[in-house]
Parts: structure tokens; sequence; C-alpha cells
């Protein structure tokens, strides 16, 4: 063990804390675990850190997230005003930036980040390479679940729901609404499969550029578009005091009128409840 300390003398830290974005807020409590969290336990392989110290503030109790600051009972149209706000937030990087989680058959999970190309009443539209390992793994277990983090916000969105191709047409139009340099790429790229090198990729892609110099780039088969259609949204808003809200929308079963214990009637057949955080 030797600890990593050699950089983080106390002179020093006011300077590494300039570098910390200006919206984390670290909770100190004490010099020792203030030095802890400096000086991190490495292992000689560096692999073993101990992050029990790191947390930031989140919001005080008074900007808590109740039912009355819904924007909407339709989750559709509340998940657009908090998509909207991460928009319009300087720093979110990438709003549109989601995690998917798809499973197979025998509930094997894996998960990898995705870009949210559209959304409506209907559903949450996304585009990939359909014999992908994802691809592969919707195909035999249609279930998936999409998380969205928007941290300077403090906010997150999961949303689980069933999947479905979407139309060839619209895969088709998004295709070619791409730039070329895109719709070759995607033509390279036989997702998730094993490569000898990058080179590899590069000669692939210098041969269609030139074979597509003059024409259009056909869609190919193994790509397109994919559509979560939810029956649980949840809205989750951090606070300081870990008293976080959850706000989850659910659509209730086939069969099912009656609301449950504090349930409550959403709109357009959604239900709502609150979590415990
Ligand atoms: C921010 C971000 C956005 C991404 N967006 C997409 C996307 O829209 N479609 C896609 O196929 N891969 C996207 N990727 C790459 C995937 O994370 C992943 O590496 C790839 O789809 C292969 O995943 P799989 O082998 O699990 O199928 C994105 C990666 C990042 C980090």
């Amino acid at each position: 063990m030797k600890y990593q300390s050699r950089f983080f003398t106390s002179r020093n830290i006011g300077n590494i804390v300039k570098f910390i974005e200006p919206s984390v807020t670290l909770t100190i409590r004490s010099t020792p675990s203030f030095t802890s969290f400096f000086c991190r336990k490495f292992t000689d392989s560096g692999t073993n850190m101990d992050l029990s110290n790191m947390r930031k503030s989140y919001k005080s109790d008074q900007e808590c997230f109740e039912e009355a600051q819904l924007t909407s009972l339709d989750p559709i149209k509340q998940f657009g005003s908090w998509f909207d706000q991460a928009t319009k937030c300087p720093e979110v990087g990438e709003a549109n930036a989601m995690c998917l989680a798809t499973a197979t058959k025998d509930g094997r999970p894996s998960a990898r980040m995705v870009l949210l190309k559209g959304y409506s009443e209907e559903g949450f539209r996304f585009f990939t390479n359909y014999e992908s390992r994802k691809g592969a793994e919707l195909d035999c277990n249609p279930h998936a679940c999409l998380v969205f983090y928007w941290e300077p916000l403090n906010r997150q969105i999961r949303i689980e729901g069933t999947v479905e191709r979407i139309p060839y047409e619209i895969s088709c139009d998004y295709f070619h609404s791409r730039p070329k340099s895109s719709q070759i790429g995607a033509v390279v790229s036989r997702q998730s499969t094993v490569i000898p090198s990058r080179q590899y990729l590069r000669d692939k892609n210098a041969e269609l550029e030139e074979k597509y110099k003059d024409t259009n780039v056909p869609l190919p088969d193994y790509w397109g578009g994919y559509i979560v259609k939810p029956h649980l949204i949840e809205f989750w808003q951090g606070q300081t005091n870990r008293l976080h809200d959850r706000i989850v929308f659910l659509r209730p079963k086939e069969g099912e009128t009656e609301l449950g214990d504090m349930q409550h009637q959403a709109e357009v057949g959604w239900i709502y409840q609150r979590l415990s955080p």
C-alpha cells in the first residue's frame, strides 16, 4: 500500500480545488476526511480506490420537487419539460445521451450509452446496428431500460419499456440526413464484432468512400432505429439531505382499473406514485 499524497500537500490543495467543477461542492467534514479524499489509498497497481468520502451537494429542501411542480401529468410532456431544461443548461454537454440497458434471454444485462434521436407519446427513438450486441439482445428479449443523468441539474430519468424496430422508411430518412462520412462509418462498422486493427477500419472506410464518391450510400439492412415504448417513467430529483424526490409514472396492466394505495390518476392512461429515495 502507498498513499498518493506527494502532489496533494496542504499548500497546493487550494489550487486543486480551483480545477473542480464550480457546481460541485465537496462535502468536507474534517481535516482527516479532507486529506483522505485527496490522498486516496492506492494499491501498487493503483486499482484499489477508496471513494467513500466523495460526495457532492444537491439541492436544499426548499428546492424539493413536489407533485405540484410537475409541468404535466402526462409523463412524456414532463420528460419534454426536463429535457428542454437540460438542453438549455450549458453545463450539460450532451442532453440526449442516455444509458441503454438490455439483457439476454436468460437475464444477463449489458448497458451502453446511445443518443436519443426523438420522442413522442409513442416512445423514445435511437439508432444503431441491428447486429450489435444490443441488437442481438433486443432480438431475443425486447425489454429495455433507458437512464438519463443530468448531473448539473441533479436529475435522473429512468424509462422502462418494450422495444420495437421502427419502420424502414424512417430509418432510411434519418440515415440519409446524416453527413455522408457518418453514413459510410455506419456501413464500415459491423458493430460489436472483433476486428484485427484500426488500420482495417481505415482501409475499409477508404474503399467505401471511393465506391460511393458519386452515389448515395444505401442504408445497410443491419442498421436502423428502435423505439422504446414506455410502461414506467421515473423522475428523480437529488436533494442535499438525501431525501431525494422520486415520482414514478406507470401504465396500469390490462384489466387493472382500481388505483392502488397511494397511487394517483395521471393523464393519457398513466397513474403516478411517490417512492422512498
Ligand atoms: C455519448 C455516446 C453516445 C453514443 N451514441 C450511440 C448511438 O446513438 N448509437 C450507437 O449505436 N452507439 C452509440 N454509442 C456507442 C455505444 O455506447 C456502444 O459502444 C455501441 O453502440 C456498441 O454497443 P454494444 O456492443 O453493446 O451493442 C455512443 C457512445 C457514447 C459514449
